[in-house]
């Protein structure tokens, strides 16, 4: 099956939404799918986005929390030894109550650590050993603070790195894992996380053909939660895992078709009474999936403190954009979505408005996965096109709201049916849509530059504003960055959290 390296033609399920879609897996970082877009899924989940945000939150009792006062390290998990304290933040306003404390499973090393010692075969396609360095921030770039040449300042040691796209669940791990709000006494946790890196074995067993052994791992770690009495006080309902891959990687269609090699993990009773993060989910199974959300892709910028967020905002603001668009990207063989990369390809290459950054050479000057060369051009552009590519989500949008530029999407599933906890409702605030379904309906073709010069001047500046000040809850900080230094930012993973917790809260209240 080394055939799965080529792009499979689409096929089309038999199910009652007629989703069609195809996938194929990365050879470049990055991976595949097309889906039909039906507008009243989109709606639905809106609304169910909404509705949960308007419940009114469960309040608990107040708790100490435990907190460890030393870095933790991958190897000391160990929960007796640390020194018990209270939580700095709760004394300072004791009227929070309604926060989260979290208990991270101690779970056996085949689930997380073992599978990273063994990093040279964690991706069927490339070694992952370089990306798994500095607990998933990967390696080291030699960038200040505002992105120029030069060496980092960061208290762990540098804010810019080569990370990986599909790695979030360790980055996520390593910032639970020093989190102010961990507890290490179950009886006080609200949430119970479980730190299973899915994705990394997922990508370590698509080639996988006995189905039984791929998915023995989610078996074993499904086994293995059942045992814990935290467990079986709510059957998991106050549990969560946290997949740097999209769910499609986790969701094995049961109708025979081309086999992909997904797992199962998500389609396992057990897991579905978890809240499930991943960095993409499937938008049509939001009724029968409510406990799955989008969570953002990671990028490069890993800072520690506010200072050096703003620093970065404060360039990003005073970029000069000399660019109107640019597109950063590969055009996509024997795929429907193709045309439209094709088309945006072919769009910017004749303008000279356009900065076109073309990943189709494999050579060793491919220019569009260096975090520096993508941050230079998306750093002079006011516009970055998110054509969907291996899949409907893209790395390369959260690249973009770094960067300040602001993104234009052509399918409503690249972010705003993806990202409910994280973005603003309202995508007009930060974002342009061009409707490709609909320009396919209507066999006309975008012309994008001239949608682009139709928006106002100050919509241009409104919207720049918006995604500037969005940086900091789509960046995941270093995970040695104290929240008692210099005046803390919430990020991505502080964001999450209280989700969760209000999440959890709402599902739990309306069980009893
Ligand atoms: C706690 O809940 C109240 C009411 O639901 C809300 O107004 C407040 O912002 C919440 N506080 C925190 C820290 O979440
Ligand atoms: C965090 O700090 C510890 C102790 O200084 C260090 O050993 C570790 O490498 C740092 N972590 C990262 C990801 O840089
Ligand atoms: C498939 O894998 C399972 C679990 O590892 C093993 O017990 C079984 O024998 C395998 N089946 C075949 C046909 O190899
Ligand atoms: C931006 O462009 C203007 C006009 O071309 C130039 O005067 C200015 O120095 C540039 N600023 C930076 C930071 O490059």
């Amino acid at each position: 099956m080394t055939s799965k390296k080529q792009s499979p033609p689409p096929w089309t399920t038999a199910t009652t939404e007629q989703e069609k879609y195809s996938k194929t897996r990365e050879t470049t970082p990055s991976k595949n799918f097309i889906i039909n877009f039906h507008f009243k899924y989109f709606i639905l989940f809106l609304i169910s986005v909404t509705s949960w945000f308007s419940i009114l939150f469960f309040f608990l009792p107040p708790t100490n929390l435990k907190h460890q006062p030393h870095r933790s390290s991958l190897s000391s998990t160990e929960p007796i030894k640390s020194i018990l304290a209270v939580d700095r933040r709760r004394q300072r306003n004791p009227s929070k109550n309604n926060v989260s404390y979290v208990y991270i499973y101690n779970l056996p090393p085949e689930f997380n650590l073992g599978l990273v010692q063994d990093c040279a075969h964690l991706n069927i396609y490339i070694n992952m050993c370089p990306h798994v360095a500095n607990r998933g921030l990967g390696q080291q770039l030699p960038l200040s603070d505002d992105g120029e040449a030069g060496s980092g300042s960061g208290a762990g040691g540098g804010t810019w790195f080569a990370t990986h796209q599909f790695i979030a669940e360790m980055i996520f791990h390593a910032r639970m894992e020093d989190h102010p709000h961990r507890t290490w006494d179950p009886a006080r946790a609200s949430l119970f996380y479980v730190p299973f890196y899915g994705g990394l074995h997922a990508s370590s067993k698509f080639r996988e053909m006995n189905l039984t052994a791929r998915d023995e791992l989610a078996v074993r770690l499904v086994d293995f939660l059942q045992r814990q009495p935290t467990w079986r006080k709510n059957n998991g309902k106050d549990h969560f895992i946290v997949l740097g891959r999209t769910a499609w990687d986790f969701m094995r269609s049961t109708e025979s078709g081309p086999d992909f090699g997904a797992n199962s993990l998500l389609n396992l009773p057990r897991v579905q009474s978890m809240s499930v993060l991943t960095v993409e989910t499937n938008p049509w199974k939001k009724k029968t999936n409510p406990n799955q959300y989008g969570l953002p892709y990671p990028s490069y910028f890993h800072p520690s403190t506010a200072a050096q967020m703003l620093t970065w905002q404060t360039k990003v603001r005073k970029s000069n954009r000399t660019y109107l668009f640019s597109f950063i990207g590969a055009p996509r063989k024997g795929l429907e979505k193709a045309a439209i990369r094709d088309e945006l390809i072919r769009q910017c290459g004749e303008s000279t408005r356009c900065e076109l950054v073309q990943c189709n050479n494999k050579g060793k000057n491919n220019k569009c996965f260096e975090p520096s060369e993508i941050m230079r051009v998306m750093t002079r552009s006011e516009f970055c096109l998110q054509a969907p590519g291996d899949s409907f989500t893209r790395r390369s949008t959260f690249d973009a709201v770094l960067a300040g530029c602001v993104p234009v999407f052509f399918s409503p599933h690249t972010a705003y049916t993806q990202y409910g906890w994280f973005l603003p409702d309202n995508p007009e605030e930060y974002s342009v849509f061009m409707d490709e379904d609909e320009a396919k309906r209507e066999k006309r073709v975008i012309n994008v530059e001239e949608e682009l010069l139709k928006i106002p001047r100050e919509r241009v500046e409104k919207m720049r504003k918006t995604v500037i000040d969005l940086i900091p809850r789509l960046t995941y900080k270093h995970p040695n960055a104290s929240d008692d230094g210099g005046g803390e930012f919430r990020d991505v993973v502080d964001v999450a959290f209280d989700a969760l917790g209000r999440h959890v809260r709402s599902i739990l209240a309306g069980n009893k």
